[in-house]
């Protein structure tokens, strides 16, 4: 039996705990916050954790594991303690806010042994797996352009704060950096330009930014923290087109509830459904993964050194986007 600790219970957190409790062979052991209101509410859904307010003490108190989801700001510091503790750490995404910090913790879970696996759920997810095959099988032809356009009221509070947040470019995008780069390599360079609609954060609320691999493929991306909901995510290629959801086809309510689809449309205008079951989820597949790497000793699917790339990306953008320019992706 796994005995896991979580830092951070905010929404993610207890998420996290949730997945946990539904994988076997471990348990929801332990959960520490600084706020109470968010311990109150882990020991509330978890009654046979214990709850700690400070994350040392409940290292002290020992856990075989630990879930890392506090603001990304303090991923750095807090991850290094736990890695110190040579525990195997399941690391939120962003990995950290900076490539600088992102290279000390991989240079210490290097040296300790200890597993540092990022959270970077896509990775596991069915559905996003499911497009990906049909990229990585040539049905749309290469190169593709992967286009995600997202705008939504954010989450604000500290994603909103350039220093421990870094805004909707860092923390909302993450996910598509890591998952072009798994896709499609190594990424090359960025063109972006970013905007401050809210005059009352510090980091940038909106952008757009084309990220360049060396195959020719590339990522569009295009997020707002500032304006109301809106989003668009689709993949073209040569030989056809991907998109989320049913497009024109006709799916049975109670089909929709259970499966994800996407629809593949090819260079005559036919349309093939692409589907896949709902549960598991993302979450709970990330979950075993980490527990299997823990006990087989293996190495995970998303370690710091492949992590670290998504928080280049980002890195490049956010520095690219305020002059509208471009940049080279380094880490
Ligand atoms: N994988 C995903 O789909 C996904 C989704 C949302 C958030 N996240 C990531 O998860 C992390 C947390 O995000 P969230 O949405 O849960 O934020 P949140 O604000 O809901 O929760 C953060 C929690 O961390 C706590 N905290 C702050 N400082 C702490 C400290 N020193 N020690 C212990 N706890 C502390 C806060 O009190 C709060 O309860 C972020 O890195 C975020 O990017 C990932």
């Amino acid at each position: 039996m796994v005995r896991v600790g979580f830092i951070g219970l905010g929404g993610m957190g207890r998420y996290q705990a949730g997945a946990f409790a539904k994988v076997k062979g471990c348990a929801v052991a332990a959960g520490s916050d600084v706020s109470p209101e968010s311990r109150a509410e882990f020991a509330r859904e978890h009654p046979g954790a214990t709850v700690f307010e400070d994350h040392r003490a409940m290292l002290r108190a020992g856990v075989d594991a630990v879930v890392l989801a506090t603001p990304t700001g303090l991923h750095a510091s807090i991850g290094a303690e736990v890695l110190r503790a040579r525990l195997p750490l399941l690391l939120e995404k962003p990995m950290a806010r900076t490539t600088a910090e992102c290279r000390r913790l991989n240079d210490l879970a290097d040296r300790t042994g200890a597993l540092l696996m990022v959270a970077h759920c896509r990775r596991y997810d069915p559905y996003w797996g499911l497009w990906r095959k049909a990229v990585a099988a040539g049905r749309i032809g290469r190169p593709v352009l992967w286009r995600h356009v997202m705008a939504g009221r954010g989450p604000g509070r500290w994603f909103m704060d350039e220093r421990l947040g870094g805004g909707p470019l860092l923390d909302g995008a993450v996910h598509n950096y890591d998952f072009a780069n798994a896709l499609f390599g190594d990424p090359v360079s960025v063109v972006a330009n970013t905007v401050k609609m809210d005059p009352a954060v510090t980091a940038a609320d909106t952008g757009s930014a084309i990220v360049q691999y060396p195959s020719g493929n590339q990522l569009l991306v295009s997020w707002s923290w500032a304006v109301k909901g809106l989003a668009l995510h689709d993949i073209l290629g040569p030989k056809g087109f991907i998109q989320f959801g049913i497009g024109k086809q006709t799916v049975a309510e109670e089909e929709r509830k259970t499966r994800s689809f996407c629809c593949l449309t090819d260079a005559a205008g036919k349309e093939t459904l692409l589907s896949v079951p709902r549960e598991p989820n993302m979450y709970i597949l990330q979950a075993r993964h980490f527990l299997d790497c823990i006990r087989r000793r293996t190495r995970c699917l998303t370690p710091g050194t492949e992590a670290i790339k998504a928080v280049a990306v980002a890195e490049a953008i956010l520095k690219a986007g305020r002059a509208g320019s471009a940049r080279k992706v380094t880490w």
